[in-house]
């Protein structure tokens, strides 16, 4: 194993027998649910940087794959969602965390009425090598862990969920990216990317990984501030910002014009005319926005149409749109 992977199973064992509230995590507030109640053990080990859990990907009790599963807080809200015996499934390499996170689901039964710890299936495994069935699985989520795998390391665990993903399922991650490039010797220290602190790749970057393994469909739902890399203490010309991202990638075909990939564009047409068609498909209704993913967002500006206007990306995508 390589060392970089066998530093972050020793600081996960640790963060697994002692809480370590500041770890990873984000001041983002913690998704609560009418009848949810989080225990406050779950609530220290939140070692998260963002959100996977989204109700509009959770209809219909979807199978649940849910890899580093921490103290267990985004297992239990998955399972808000799917109430069946194994209906969400966490993976661990990590026999430390996998026991803490069982502990804390057994105080989550006694602190929540409908919830029953046989909806969650705990299983040890390498989220390099998942101990999952092919195309078995709705919506496979990760929060604050591919980031710490090495270039190739997180192609393969990409394509791992690709391959435990049924058609038309869902990858939905949270994870630390960085856009002014980490300098080497800080990506090569294995405690700070154990922490999430110096793995993180440029959002493009990712991106491209997770298109060219096979997602047809790519939405950026959000990115906000992450850490500072400070100057001072790492000895850099300059600071260096991490951001978060919560990305939904989704298993559909691959288009023949490449994949669809929404950053939170959107096209206006505001001309004399009742609408706008593209003849590739579009039609823009005056004055109604329409959400674009950047393909087509670069396409109509290539028609340089003065009574088209189109929006710089928000990576805030929301839903609906061109494809
Ligand atoms: C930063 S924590 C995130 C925990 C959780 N997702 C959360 O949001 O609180 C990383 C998690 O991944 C687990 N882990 C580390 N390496 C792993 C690997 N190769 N395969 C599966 N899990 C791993 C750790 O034990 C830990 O639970």
């Amino acid at each position: 194993m390589q060392s970089y992977l066998s530093t972050t199973i020793d600081v996960y064992k640790e963060a697994a027998e002692t809480p370590n509230v500041g770890l990873c995590c984000t001041t983002s507030p913690v998704w609560a649910f009418p009848g949810l109640k989080i225990p406050s053990r779950m609530l220290e080990m939140n070692y998260g940087c963002g959100s996977t859990v989204h109700p509009r990907d959770l209809v219909n009790e979807p199978k649940t794959l849910y890899v580093g599963v921490g103290g267990g807080m985004e297992l239990l809200q998955f399972s808000y969602f799917n109430r069946n015996a194994k209906g969400v499934i966490g993976v661990d390499v990590v026999d430390e965390m996998l026991d803490a996170c069982q502990g804390n689901l057994k105080i989550a039964s006694k602190e929540n009425d409908w919830f029953d710890q046989s909806f969650i299936d705990l299983r040890k495994g390498n989220a390099l090598d998942l101990p999952i069935e092919d195309q078995s699985i709705d919506v496979a989520a990760q929060n604050c862990l591919f980031n710490i795998f090495s270039h190739e390391d997180l192609q393969k665990a990409l394509s791992e969920m690709y391959r435990v993903l049924k058609p038309q399922g869902r990858l939905i991650l949270s994870d630390p990216v960085c856009d002014q490039g980490i300098p080497e010797n800080l990506r090569n220290d294995d405690k700070l990317r154990a922490l999430c602190l110096s793995g993180a790749i440029p959002l493009s970057d990712y991106i491209n990984l997770i298109t060219g393994i096979g997602f047809g469909t790519v939405e950026v739902r959000a990115k906000y501030p992450y850490r500072v890399l400070s100057q001072n203490e790492y000895n850099l010309e300059a600071n260096i910002l991490i951001e978060s991202v919560e990305i939904c990638a989704i298993k559909d075909p691959m288009p023949d014009d490449g994949p669809c990939v929404f950053t939170g564009r959107s096209a206006i047409y505001y001309g004399v005319d009742e609408f706008f068609d593209d003849q590739k498909g579009h039609i823009l209704f005056k004055n109604q926005p329409l959400a674009v993913c950047d393909k087509t967002a670069n396409d109509l500006i290539n028609l340089s149409n003065e009574d088209l206007l189109v929006t710089p990306s928000t990576f805030h995508y929301n839903g609906g749109g061109c494809c």
